[in-house]
């Protein structure tokens, strides 16, 4: 068994916050976050749940099916609406799925460690999954902090995703994580996220590059073989030493970064089907997701695109 996608889509809420929106009350400035980030303006507002059933309708739409037959949804989320209920009970309410639903917060990682896990329920149990990663970071950000207040932002990103009796599009995977780094990234609860911007920096390229490899080697897959690298978008600079030390070209990143800030787990859904929608697939490519975030988490996997 395994799992093929069927359907994609996005949300971002209307509202657009640019660097010079933020100049006006923090002491920094556009070309420093551009230069250091690669990050021009971020979406700010609505709620997760707003986001999620925006990205999640679209996907459904775009899929075609009832969404009575979608039997399992799954949001990865690091920034719920509540803390009881999950969020997932709205999202699931609001779209009509049947079946259950769940939270998951794997940070950053959080849309990869879903589409994992997907993958592997399909195999035992419903025929067809919403996989959602949305976030509303803008809510656990402190506005007067120049460290963090110019990278986040908030969005959503959905796949409808079903089993096949073959092996499906998900060729191989990597999870993973390193407990003794949770602290250099965290929030506590009511409070605003707190981060070593250059500890999480350094880390964050050799377990995207380590985890890359890994799903890589288990596929059999040459680098120079990847059509689109979709990694999660925190900074540009990141991405870049990530595919140099990979031996990917740099071109064959997918970026939406410059215009929607790091947005956790709704960034790779987000670069994935803005890459959709160019038209930079084609039916057979590989594309290799690869995410990293608090925790610390990583996660890639190894995807062969059929539209
Ligand atoms: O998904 C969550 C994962 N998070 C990340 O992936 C974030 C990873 N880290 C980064 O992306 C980068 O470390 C940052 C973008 C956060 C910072 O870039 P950096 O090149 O590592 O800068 P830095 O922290 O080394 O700071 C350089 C200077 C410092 O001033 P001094 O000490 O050299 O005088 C900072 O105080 O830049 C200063 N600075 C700023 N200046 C203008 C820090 N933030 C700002 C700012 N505007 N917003």
């Amino acid at each position: 068994m395994g799992m093929r996608i069927l359907g994609w889509g996005t949300a971002l809420p209307d509202k657009v916050v640019t660097n010079a929106d933020l100049e006006k009350t923090l002491d920094t400035s556009d070309e420093w976050i551009i230069e250091r980030s690669g990050i021009r303006e971020r979406r700010i507002g609505d709620s997760t749940t707003d986001l999620a059933v925006g990205a999640g309708r679209a996907a459904i739409e775009q899929a075609g099916v009832d969404p009575a037959s979608i039997g399992l949804m799954i949001l990865a989320t690091t920034t719920p609406d509540q803390q009881v209920p999950a969020t997932s009970a709205q999202v699931h309410h609001e779209l009509g799925l049947s079946g259950g639903a769940f939270d998951l917060n794997a940070a950053c990682s959080g849309f990869v460690y879903a589409l994992v896990t997907a993958n592997a329920m399909l195999s035992t149990g419903p025929n067809r999954i919403l996989v959602v990663g949305a976030e509303t970071l803008s809510r656990i950000t402190d506005w007067t902090d120049r460290n963090t207040a110019v990278l986040f932002g908030d969005g959503g990103g959905a796949l409808v995703v079903e089993s096949v009796p073959d092996e499906g599009q998900l060729l191989a995977w990597d999870l993973g994580l390193d407990a003794e780094a949770r602290h250099i990234l965290q929030a506590d609860h009511g409070g605003y996220i707190k981060m070593d911007g250059r500890e999480v920096f350094k880390r964050a390229v050799r377990v995207m590059v380590d985890s890359a490899k890994r799903t890589l080697e288990q596929a059999k897959v040459r680098p120079d073989e990847v059509k689109l690298l979709v990694p999660h978008q925190a900074n540009i600079r990141i991405i870049q030493a990530a595919c140099d030390r990979l031996g990917i070209d740099r071109e064959k990143a997918a970026l939406v970064m410059h215009r929607t800030g790091n947005t956790s787990s709704a960034s790779i859904p987000l670069a994935l089907v803005d890459a959709i929608e160019q038209g930079r697939l084609e039916d057979g490519d590989l594309v290799l997701l690869a995410g990293f975030g608090a925790g610390m988490t990583w996660g890639s996997a190894l995807i062969r695109w059929q539209a």
